[in-house]
């Protein structure tokens, strides 16, 4: 049976005050989870609390990007061997920020994946279409081609040792979730093109679903066969609501 995951992406929020009470609560909350896993993905210069207050915990921490680049005259880059200095097990790598804000193209996404990769981290691969690309019906060509490309570029066995996030774009931050069933069609159809390649690697894989995601709707998106967890935005903030996800994802 694949494992169950539920991850917090920060994106630019976070003070130390605040973080030191948010990761105390996870820390204490998780400790009893049962059949999920759960782990954070916080801002760079907070890696350091993160590992601080986690450590020997369940509870695992990230990044949010990383480097396709290793060490050298890269100015404001983090390299995956830094992360991986500051034990974090995960990095988030193309999520729709960071496609559509700064500019990273299908091939970046894959490097970074590479660069997770090798320095023995997790990627979390953020795939999704657009409004427009989904109401053109687009989605599976969108969402292929982002798999296709690190596919493509490192091999499907390197996902062996990642983890897919379906995010469709016009899901987050907008409180406009996918229904369950939308999202289960579509990691369907991740899980499909991975064993295209790969079927015992696409059966293992985990893949979370991620956009507009709350306490309210987590139970009914986990329940669907093919979704794995979830990747959480803004409840990601707020200790009770997160915490709630993550026992939704449970297995007893
Ligand atoms: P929200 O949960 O705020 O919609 O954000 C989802 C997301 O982008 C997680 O990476």
């Amino acid at each position: 049976m694949r494992g169950r995951l539920v991850a917090g992406n920060w994106k630019s929020n976070g003070d130390l005050a605040a973080n030191e009470a948010l990761l105390g609560h996870i820390r204490a909350a998780a400790a009893d989870l049962q059949g999920a896993a759960c782990a954070v993905c916080v801002p760079y210069p907070y890696l350091f609390q993160a590992r601080q207050v986690l450590a020997h915990s369940t509870v695992a921490w990230g990044g949010q990007d990383v480097s396709q680049f290793g060490a050298g005259a890269y100015t404001g880059a983090v390299t995956a061997v830094m992360l991986r200095e500051f034990d974090c097990r995960y990095v988030i790598v193309g999520h729709s920020e960071r496609r559509s804000v700064f500019g990273e193209r299908n091939e970046v996404v894959a490097a970074k994946f590479g660069a997770a990769s090798q320095a023995g981290l997790t990627p979390i691969l953020c795939v999704g279409e657009t409004l427009q690309e989904r109401e053109t019906g687009k989605m599976e060509e969108v969402v292929g081609a982002q798999l296709d490309a690190v596919i493509a570029a490192k091999g499907a066995a390197a996902m062996g040792s990642a983890v897919v996030a379906y995010e469709p774009v016009w899901a987050i931050g907008t409180g406009k979730t996918a229904t369950p069933e939308q999202a289960q069609a579509a990691h369907a159809f991740i899980r499909a093109r991975i064993a295209a390649h790969h079927a015992v690697i696409a059966s293992k894989l985990v893949i979370l679903y991620g956009g507009s995601v709350k306490a309210a709707n987590a139970g009914q998106l986990f329940a669907m066969p093919d979704i794995d967890g979830g990747l959480i935005g803004g409840a990601a903030l707020v200790a009770e609501e997160f915490m709630a996800i993550c026992r939704a994802a449970e297995r007893r």
